[in-house]
């Protein structure tokens, strides 16, 4: 009977417990998986000594794609299936601002993608660079636009047109023609192109951006600037453009909306998981980012754990930003400790 009531302990711990994975630099490395990503998922998954599922969700700054393909694809490169329900990349909580704005100008990411994600978010009437650029070319001087650009735009007179919100989504693929346009809009009578507004704040239309990060490590050494660039750049401009300061919205880690957001994704994952509709005591957060996923979680009260697989390249532990529970060589060793903690 001893062993029976250790057993259920721990299976009211494990369900106590919940892990929210960063997924660059922790899980994978762009489309590369980091090994150990693969077996703390078989564990999460049920491989454990009490064969049951131990919450997980997944809190990525990445962006540029609708959920779906992008937990396909991260399913595939982790031999694990990941759930829309369970997943939150920067734009995710972006979708409930469709319910506000119903022309949007969407900024950012690969062709067309970012129009498909807004599209998905319920967004009405979706705007992108390109259909400004294929409507009226002389607006961004120094672009080439190719015919295949052209074809596939969808452009109409903006001059008649109110822009009421700017969305940037992802990074920028074109920073002239894209903050040639937002600057545009910023200084226009309601979002209006073709005009400027003689005061910038009465008629300024909002500016919303999904995610903070400075820098992002890609395959090149030395990491390439991210959203937080770009915005810094826009806000310098249009300071020096208009006296007045630029007000914004940013979302993604580590902006405490978007950890509000996962308390409430980490709740009803439990209750497909587990048919309990409760947020667990302990949380864990996996990150490598000691400015996003590290301070951000310090700051929501989570346990969090920083590897050194990814953006962390320090010594003990971060000089800024500690981690509370503690720097770790991997995500397998983040996890196999808090485990061994809780249960
Ligand atoms: O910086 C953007 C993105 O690549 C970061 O992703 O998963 O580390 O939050 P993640
Ligand atoms: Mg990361």
């Amino acid at each position: 009977a001893k062993v029976q009531d250790m057993s259920s302990e721990k299976v009211l711990a494990a369900k106590n417990m919940a892990f929210v994975f960063d997924i660059d630099g922790v899980l994978v490395h762009g489309d590369r998986l980091i090994p150990e990503g693969r077996r703390v998922l078989e564990i999460l998954n049920g491989d454990n000594e009490l064969g049951i599922k131990i919450p997980h969700i997944f809190l990525t700054n990445g962006s540029g794609k609708p959920e779906l393909p992008r937990c396909e694809q991260l399913s595939k490169i982790l031999h694990s299936p990941i759930s829309t329900d369970q997943f939150i990349q920067s734009h995710t909580p972006m979708r409930a601002l469709a319910e506000y704005y119903k022309t949007v100008l969407v900024v950012g990411g690969e062709g067309y993608k970012c129009r498909e994600v807004a599209e998905q978010y319920g967004f009405q009437d979706i705007v992108v660079p390109n259909d400004i650029v294929a409507w009226d070319p002389t607006i961004a001087p120094y672009r080439v636009f190719t015919e295949e650009e052209r074809v596939t735009s969808r452009p109409r007179d903006f001059s008649k047109v109110n822009i009421e919100a700017i969305m940037v989504f992802s990074d920028s693929r074109d920073y002239a023609t894209d903050m040639q346009i937002i600057m545009d809009l910023l200084r226009s009578e309601d979002g209006r192109l073709h005009t400027v507004a003689k005061d910038p704040v009465a008629q300024r239309i909002p500016i919303y951006f999904s995610q903070g990060d400075m820098l992002c490590p890609t395959e090149h050494p030395i990491p390439r600037m991210s959203q937080g660039t770009f915005r810094i750049g826009l806000e310098a401009m249009y300071k020096s453009l208009t006296g007045v300061e630029l007000e914004r919205v940013v979302y993604g880690k580590p902006e405490l909306a978007t950890y509000k957001y996962a308390d409430e994704v980490i709740t009803s994952w439990m209750d497909q998981i587990h048919n309990e509709e409760k947020l667990p005591s302990n949380i864990y957060m996996i990150g490598d980012n000691p400015a996003s996923d590290i301070v951000g979680g310090n700051l929501y009260g989570w346990n969090t754990c920083l590897v050194r697989t990814g953006v962390f390249q320090g010594g003990d532990n971060d000089e800024n930003n500690p981690a509370n529970f503690g720097v770790f060589k991997n995500v397998l060793e983040a996890v196999s400790t808090a485990i061994c903690k809780e249960l």
